[in-house]
């Protein structure tokens, strides 16, 4: 097994890219509040407040998010006679500094809104060429944190600059900001966002219905060697707690976007959470995962039609493993059985490992060679998976790896492949394959 592990390291090893952005934030994903996906451009200064003592008073900051941003629609439709842009004056009258103030006051981090464009989404003045004189505003203004989108792009301008001139206008300013691209995956940001920025769509806007969900889950399968602290893959902001999915795949959003390192960045109407939306939201094992300090997402491992997992290494050498239900009727038989075996997660198959429920926070006991979890439809369960003996190797393994072996095993399967590498990959499929057989016996 040893053998065939370094065979397919040597045959397809991909370097990360490790050079971050180097402004000392975002090394683990951020946590926080965004209005857009649940007031879009209604928003005011009261809505805000109001948000903001919710997000304290219902625990959700003690849980860790921690950035409250406002989107879209805060400043005057037109810049003042020097060019500098300014809050709404009929709906946020007292002005951004103020609400900075208030938001500082509850110990939380302030999070503003722009656009790499001419204008914003919603028609409100761009940064596209004052990028400078609204950087020093939102300096001014105490900003910790920016979401920069892509509306009104003037079509001459290449993308990448437009990014990067935000990300250097911030730099100058001298005050640490989170820098988030809401690019939505335009020009392959993970190319080469990583250097300039510290996060960066992978997808259009997410919406709250369970296609929306899975077309911003599969735009970033297979991204997360580009991901790491400093940097993170971002497939949009959360859906918890919004009409249009169900209890399950609310759960599902919230665990697989964890594991993925997404920002996990919510954007729901806290005064009509439900409990099992704030239960979701401020399951504390899970989003351990998420804010772990060795910083590698989660990636695919395993698939079998609608039945995946999902893995990613931790700092204390466990792994993160969420199994998803995708299949699109199940009213029968809605319940999957998902195996994850040993050699998906880097783990040799004789070793034995504690498994543990993260969202139920309980142990499962000590397995060896797989675990084979029962799984709700369109509902992940999250398990820790940590190894009795620590070993080194443990801790340098990584997902991309093996996601690029599952990827060449089913192109294995198209007829023009290369004979050196359909031998191997086909033997470790079988192999596979032979120890689901023998060990998925007990389902938890
Ligand atoms: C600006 O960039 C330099 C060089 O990368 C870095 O050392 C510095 O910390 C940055 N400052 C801010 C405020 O981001
Ligand atoms: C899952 O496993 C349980 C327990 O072994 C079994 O009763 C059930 O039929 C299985 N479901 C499916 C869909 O295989």
């Amino acid at each position: 097994m040893r053998l065939l592990h370094a065979f397919i390291l040597t045959v397809i090893a991909i370097a990360p890219l490790t050079s971050a952005l180097d402004n000392g934030l975002g090394l683990t994903p951020v946590l926080g509040y965004n209005t857009w996906n649940a007031f879009y451009g209604s928003i005011d200064e009261d809505l805000v407040k109001g948000m903001v003592d919710l997000l304290v008073s219902s625990g959700l900051k003690k849980a860790g998010y921690e950035y409250f941003v406002i989107d879209d629609a805060w400043s005057n439709m037109a810049r003042d006679d020097e060019g500098c842009i300014s809050a709404n004056s009929e709906r946020f009258p007292s002005g951004m500094k103020s609400m900075s103030d208030y938001v500082h006051g509850k110990g939380l981090k302030f999070g503003m809104y722009s656009d790499a464009g001419e204008r914003t989404c919603l028609g409100y003045p761009g940064s596209r060429d004052h990028e400078e004189v609204d950087a020093q505003a939102f300096a001014g203004w105490g900003v910790d944190f920016l979401k920069y989108d892509n509306c009104w792009a003037p079509a001459s301008d290449w993308v990448i600059d437009r990014y990067t001139a935000m990300s250097k206008a911030l730099n100058k300013t001298g005050r640490p900001i989170v820098y988030s691209m809401c690019d939505w995956g335009v020009g392959n940001p993970w190319l080469w966002a990583p250097q300039i920025a510290n996060s960066w769509r992978t997808t259009g806007d997410v919406g709250p219905s369970w296609e929306s969900l899975l077309r911003c889950l599969d735009n970033t399968i297979g991204l997360s060697r580009f991901a790491g602290p400093g940097g993170f893959n971002d497939p949009d902001m959360l859906e918890v707690g919004n009409p249009g999915l169900t209890e399950q795949e609310q759960r599902a959003m919230f665990g697989l976007w964890a594991i993925l390192k997404s920002p996990l960045v919510i954007g729901t109407d806290l005064r009509k959470l439900s409990k099992a939306a704030l239960k979701i939201l401020t399951a504390e094992e899970v989003i351990a995962v998420n804010q772990d300090k060795l910083g590698v997402a989660g990636d695919l491992v395993y698939k079998e039609g609608p039945e995946e997992v999902y893995a990613g290494p931790l700092k204390d050498g466990s792994r993160a493993v969420a199994l998803f239900n995708r299949h699109t009727s199940g009213t029968q038989y809605p319940i999957s059985n998902i195996t994850i075996c040993w050699e998906s997660i880097g783990l040799d198959p004789e070793e034995e490992a504690d498994v543990r429920d993260l969202f139920a926070e309980k142990a499962l006991g000590s397995f060896k060679g797989s675990w084979t979890g029962a799984v709700d439809l369109h509902d992940v369960r999250m398990v820790r998976i940590t190894p009795k003996a620590a070993r080194r190797e443990h801790g340098e393994w990584r997902p991309w790896v093996q996601h690029r072996a599952l990827h060449d095993a089913v192109r294995a399967q198209l007829p023009d492949r290369k004979a050196y590498t359909d031998f191997p990959l086909k033997l470790q499929r079988a192999q596979q394959q032979q120890a689901r057989l023998t060990a998925a016996t007990t389902v938890q």
